[in-house]
């Protein structure tokens, strides 16, 4: 064991952490917040890490007549005796000590080591006790920062709630989702549907300098459909998709239109138009006969029983001729999407739906909605349908959107199908993985409702606020996130890890990272045959 000891506790409690004196062997400079320390207490050893580091010193006086510390000498005498390092450390859990916790494993903190404890710096067995242990639900993620030591994520704790990844742009959101939904896939946690709006998760992406990237499909050919929404970009890409999506006019509803209201710069007298609109005409033709409308006599009579002003029936006509354009929208579509979806699902096959050329974000939060908004009423009939009659429920379901402050911002996130799924948890077996760079436009209770969040670099005072907003120690884990490194580092916290911790993700992209992923040699043989297969 590597033990190496930094100081004793001199003061500190549960709820704001405890103050370590450092010895004077220990310097204040290689101490770095983020970093794992472990605690010996009397009767229990504590896990936790550094969150600050201060100096101080015995006496005042010294500080406003500093002394030469130019001779070595002086400096060394100087040090542990009249001047000292401090580190602020949060205890998260006990590890062990006596009997019962090693057995139990570790457990969360409900007290603090006494006074003038041994502190030392944790070993790398003592990290692997906390967050190591790759097994069927485990899944490794990243290393902890100078350490070798694997970090895993307990995926089915994870999809038991919804969950956000978080980061500015550029600092490794979607490699870090594409890992986790390798993740899920690989341990079988949970089924994905993935709003692709960048058509980087189906079949392959790119980094940052331009280099190719293997996704989903080709890592695991018999696991996952690529739906697409623009069958010329996929071919073009020659990506082999499994069923081109195309949505009827009537399938979209007054909801849909209130949620892209700011996108289509409608007003508020225009989205309750539309619901009028629509019980005058019925679900199956309100767009078109509404857009007829200005064509035909009786128009102005209408519009003035149902009380809509002139003005409001031009925004939303304009509203929706926007939404005309869309190239997979056709008045009638006979071949259903949610179907073809469920089906995929149900076969435990994940799906990603790529946008193709689409990527205007009024394509995205409408197809995405109404989608969505479909299935979810399909899971929410099977688990009904399971408790009532005492069957299976349906495998979990993961949905990952992009851009999630769109969808889940304070005005809308309370409408919406995301919104709800995102608040009733795992109620019907569905939940999010939202990935946004701006946190802060995402409704409060709904941040707070998510189980588990992993979060790169973030700058943006508010974004760092709504991310950390909830959590014991905010200030400690704020100076962290505050100080990632720009990108392929993040803070994850809640249910999947057992405390809060800093990781360097899990390297993406390399033909050794792709080996890893695919277990036994069998299968990965097959996959390599597979892979084969589709490009011939
Ligand atoms: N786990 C990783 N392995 C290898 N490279 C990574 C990893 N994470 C991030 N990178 C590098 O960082 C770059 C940016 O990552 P990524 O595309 O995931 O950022 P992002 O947060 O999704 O950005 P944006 O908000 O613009 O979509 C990648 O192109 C890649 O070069
Ligand atoms: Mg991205």
């Amino acid at each position: 064991m590597n033990e190496k000891r930094l100081g004793i506790v001199t003061s500190g409690s549960l709820t704001k952490g405890v103050e370590v004196r450092l010895d004077s062997s220990a310097s204040v400079e290689d101490m770095a917040v983020g970093r794992y320390v472990t605690i010996e207490g009397q009767k229990q050893r504590f896990f936790g890490m550094i969150t600050d580091v201060s100096l101080g010193v015995i006496d005042q006086k010294l500080t406003l007549t500093p002394p030469d510390v130019s001779d070595p000498f002086m400096a060394e005498v100087l040090a542990g005796t009249s001047t000292y390092g401090t580190i602020h450390v949060s205890p998260y859990l006990t590890i062990g000590g006596d009997v019962a916790s090693l057995i139990e494993g570790p457990q969360p903190v409900k007290t603090v080591p006494s006074h003038f404890s041994t502190v030392n710096l944790a070993s790398q067995q003592d990290v692997e006790l906390v967050f190591g242990g790759e097994d069927e639900k485990r899944f490794y993620i990243g290393t902890p920062l100078d350490m070798e030591t694997k970090v895993c994520l307990d995926l089915g704790e994870l999809v038991k709630r919804s969950n956000g990844i978080f980061g500015k742009s550029g600092t490794g959101k979607t490699f870090l989702t594409r890992l986790l939904l390798i993740g899920m896939l690989q341990k079988g946690t949970a089924a994905n549907l993935v709003f692709d709006m960048h058509s980087e998760y189906g079949w392959e992406g790119r980094s940052e300098e331009g280099r190719k990237v293997k996704a989903l499909k080709q890592l695991f050919p018999s696991k996952v459909a690529v739906f697409t929404l623009d069958e010329e970009s996929s071919r073009r890409r020659r990506v082999s998709t499994d069923f081109v999506v195309r949505i009827g006019y009537d399938e979209i509803e007054p909801e849909d239109i209130g949620l892209l209201r700011q996108t289509l710069n409608l007003t508020e007298a225009s989205v309750q138009a539309v619901y009028q609109l629509y019980r005058e005409f019925g679900s199956k033709r309100w767009i078109e006969a509404t857009l007829e409308l200005e064509d035909r006599d009786e128009t102005k009579q209408l519009l003035s029983r149902l009380n809509i002003h002139d003005s409001t029936y031009r925004n939303l006509r304009r509203g929706l001729e926007t939404i005309r354009r869309l190239p997979f929208l056709l008045p009638h579509v006979t071949d259903n999407p949610v179907r073809h979806v469920l089906e995929y699902l149900d076969q435990g096959i994940n799906v990603v739906l790529e946008f193709g050329r689409y990527t205007d974000i009024t394509a995205y939060i409408l197809v995405a909605n109404l989608l969505t908004r479909r299935i979810h009423a399909q899971y929410r009939e099977r688990m009904e349908k399971a408790l009532g009659e005492d069957i299976a429920p349906p495998h979990p379901l993961v949905i990952t959107i992009e851009e999630a402050h769109k969808f889940l911002n304070p005005e809308v996130s309370s409408q919406t199908i995301f919104g709800i799924i995102a608040r009733e948890m795992r109620k019907y077996n569905v939940t999010l993985l939202v990935i946004d760079q701006r946190p802060s436009g995402i409704d409060d209770e709904v941040m707070s409702q998510m189980g588990t969040k992993i979060t790169c670099l973030l700058d943006n005072e508010r974004d760092i606020d709504s991310v950390l907003a909830g959590v014991p120690d905010k200030s400690g884990l704020k100076s962290i996130l505050s100080r990632l490194e720009s990108r392929q580092q993040a803070l994850i916290f809640g249910h999947a890890v057992p405390m809060p911790v800093v990781i360097r993700t899990r390297e993406y992209g390399s033909a050794q990272s792709y080996k890893e992923f695919i277990p036994s040699p069998e299968t990965r043989q097959q996959a390599e045959k597979d892979i084969e297969e589709l490009w011939e």
